[in-house]
């Protein structure tokens, strides 16, 4: 039987009950595919703050640092939204990040087919759409020194060093290699010298790739044509910030927030969570959509616990319990019928038990 260490983080509002969704999914592969997972629970963010006063303890790292993978609910919330700068339970996030070196941010967002209805945009236009964002995650504008405020003026700085550009580049290329698909690069290289730097850097790595398509598109464009047509779009690279911002986009077209996992990656580590926030208004009511933290447990299996079939199998499972209607409140329509977050727990985990494997195998595996 093989063991897996993970620490579990799982923070503030929705957060405790979709890890704990999470955790009965690990339950049940573990169970199916004789794995052990050894598992650590952690504060984090808000949770973290109120009880040590600091938003990731350096015991909480360190458990991260020890793990084969992390899994993150969500931080922050109002209660904790007053706090200076070096306290917001984002930063517990920000270092997190910065410690486990989590340079690579991929955000898939694929539109589910039942949910097409659910997107603010027409049907027509996004259906088909496969978009990965693969966001740079521990440089640019959010770490690059100095940085400050007071009472007259506040500053950051975006400096980007070639070996960070390089890696995400080949990351992006890896990832449009194994997808069949092409490269759009993202930045502001008309007016940021940084931008430009990033340009010409992504175009010496696109040497080593010269299979794969590579265009070059502006940040604002980018916004645009991303609800004007997702389809054009397969994987964009981009800086820390814009990912940021272009991520949330390419959440919203496929309709709810409540469904897209995240996988974050360095050379030795990795923490997976969902895209979604920590919704505290409708934190403690059984309310909340686990499915993103469940794609994201099959984004760990995947990515790097190496249990591809079983991470198939739950996304499988997923599919087939929203192909029969059922849904969370923030993807309900009026002819769905409406589940707790237990009770998407329970019909998820009924339809991965239902999946006969050997049919998967034939069916997913051997596409590949
Ligand atoms: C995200 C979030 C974080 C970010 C915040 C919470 C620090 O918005 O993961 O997209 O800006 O990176
Ligand atoms: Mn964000």
């Amino acid at each position: 039987m093989r063991t897996f260490k993970i620490t579990t983080l799982p923070g503030d509002g929705i957060g405790p009950e979709v890890m704990d969704v999470a955790l009965a999914v690990l339950d049940l592969v573990g169970s199916e595919y004789d794995l052990n997972f050894e598992i650590k629970s952690e504060l984090a963010g808000g949770a973290s703050l109120d009880q040590f006063n600091e938003p990731i303890t350096e015991s909480a790292l360190q458990s991260c640092l020890e793990s084969d993978a992390v899994l993150l609910g969500a931080v922050g919330g109002p209660k904790w939204d007053n706090l200076p700068q070096e306290k917001k339970p984002e930063r517990g996030l920000l270092k997190l990040r910065e410690v486990l070196g989590l340079f690579s941010n991929l955000r898939p967002a694929k539109i589910f087919a039942p949910l097409a209805d659910a997107s603010s945009l027409k049907k027509d236009v996004i259906v088909g759409s496969d978009v990965m964002v693969v966001r740079e995650l521990t440089g640019g504008i959010y770490f690059g020194e100095p940085r400050g405020y007071d009472e007259h003026e506040g500053f950051n700085t975006l400096r980007y060093k070639k070996y960070e550009v390089e890696r995400i580049a080949k990351v992006a290329f890896e990832l449009a290699r194994k997808r069949n698909g092409h490269v759009t690069s993202v930045d502001k290289a008309n007016v940021l010298d940084s931008s430009q730097f990033w340009r010409n850097v992504v175009h010496q790595v696109h040497q080593d790739y010269q299979d794969i398509p590579l265009s070059d598109m502006y940040v604002d464009n980018a916004a645009m044509q991303l609800v004007r047509d997702p389809k054009q779009f397969d994987v964009i690279v981009t800086q820390n910030l814009f990912g940021d911002i272009l991520s949330d986009i390419t959440a919203m077209i496929t309709g709810s927030l409540g469904m897209l996992p995240s996988a974050s990656i360095g050379e030795k580590h990795a923490m997976y969570e969902p895209v979604h926030g920590s919704a505290p208004e409708i934190a403690g009511q059984n309310k909340a959509n686990p499915i993103a933290m469940i794609c994201s447990v099959a984004m760990m299996l995947e990515i790097t616990l190496n249990q591809p079939e079983a991470a198939h199998r739950l996304n499988n499972a997923i599919e087939s319990v929203l192909e029969n209607g059922i849904r969370t409140i923030d993807i309900a329509s009026s002819d769905s019928t409406i589940v707790t977050t237990d009770g998407m727990r329970d019909e998820i985990i009924h339809a991965f038990q239902q999946t006969d494997k050997s049919i998967l195998h034939s069916r997913e595996l051997v596409r590949e």
